[in-house]
């Protein structure tokens, strides 16, 4: 059955090659995810050398634990790895029909990117961002064809959670949004439309929960009695471990984003905002550990 609002699947593009703007751990997953699933090359770019080595061996490592747990033979995991290979200038991007960005959260930082990326690819190569709240039809305006932008928003462990967010643009045409429903299936992911609206859908949410069960924290409540407290509603993982999956630097870029579009519904958390600015990546103190007995009330885990 075609998902909602999916245009007529004749119309999708076929993908032969893949580029992944950035060598972060998101850019990683989605590489390895592409190459896994659609068996093309993926080229992956980044400002510098080391941060580029750094992504592709994140893949090749991750390629290892699959082979390792047996979900790959020896055979496809010498393929996988020879498929995902990095590049420091996106003239490697030439002959690639599908492109998405995985960089810095940065509306301007974005647009450069995708500026830089039309340059070398062709006028039909589909533009995707893993953007995970920022204006889609924004980002492809300064764009000579801002038709082939769709928002393409996966969930960490990208490996494992099957919900992609397909955000249609203002200009985004029938073309590239059936390519993105088409790609998105072979990817074996879930896709939905959304509206291109801050944050989308799901973030929405989440950033809500997450930010109160956080204030509640910041208000005295012991973390323990919050997770205690919220994991009989059948949630996978702690809210608070949740927030520190998705990074703080994330969480507060997409609650800020919220917070200007709806300031009365959208507050941003001060000790977020004060862990991000002095550089730290945890949500927690050094000590901190989460008893075992309540990691287990998750349905998923909660690890
Ligand atoms: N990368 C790849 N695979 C991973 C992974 C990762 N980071 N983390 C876990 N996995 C895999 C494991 O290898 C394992 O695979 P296997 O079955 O092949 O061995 C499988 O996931 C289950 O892992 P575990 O047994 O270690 O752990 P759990 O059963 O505790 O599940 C969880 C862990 C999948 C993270 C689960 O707790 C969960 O689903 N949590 C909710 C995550 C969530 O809500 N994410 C959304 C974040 S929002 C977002 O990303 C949007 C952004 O814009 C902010």
């Amino acid at each position: 059955k075609r998902p909602a609002g999916a245009p007529d699947k004749s119309l999708a593009r076929k993908v032969t090659k893949v580029g992944v703007v950035g060598a972060g751990l998101m850019a990683g997953q989605l590489a390895l995810l592409f190459a896994r699933r659609l068996g093309v090359p993926v080229v992956m770019t980044d400002l510098d050398q080391d941060r580029l080595d750094k992504g592709v061996a994140y893949v090749h490592g991750e390629v290892d634990k699959l082979l390792a747990k047996g979900r790959v033979n020896s055979d496809k995991a010498a393929r996988l790895k020879s498929l995902v290979t990095g590049s420091l200038t996106k003239d490697a991007f030439a002959d690639a029909d599908f492109v998405i960005e995985a960089v810095f959260e940065k509306m301007e930082v974005k647009q450069q990117v995708f500026a830089e990326v039309e340059a070398v690819v062709s006028p039909e190569a589909v533009l995707a961002t893993n953007t995970s709240s920022l204006s889609i039809t924004e980002m492809a305006s300064k764009l000579k064809h801002p038709e082939r932008v769709v928002g393409f928003h996966f969930f960490n462990p990208v490996a494992v959670l099957p919900l992609l967010e397909i955000i249609r643009g203002e200009k985004t045409d029938d073309a590239a949004l059936a390519t993105a429903f088409a790609t998105a299936k072979s990817l074996k992911k879930s896709a939905v439309l959304c509206k291109d609206a801050p944050a989308f859908v799901v973030n929405r949410l989440l950033t809500l929960f997450m930010g109160e069960v956080l204030a509640a924290v910041e208000e005295g409540t012991e973390p323990e009695v919050a997770d205690r407290a919220v994991a009989p509603l059948g949630l996978p993982m702690s809210p608070l471990l949740l927030l520190q999956l998705v990074g703080p630097a994330v969480a507060l870029h997409v609650s800020e984003t919220l917070h200007e579009a709806f300031p009365e519904r959208f507050g941003v958390s001060a000790q977020l905002r004060t862990i991000v600015e002095a550089g730290k990546n945890t949500i927690f103190a050094p000590d901190f550990s989460i008893d075992p007995e309540v990691k287990k009330l998750f349905t998923g885990g909660g690890t």
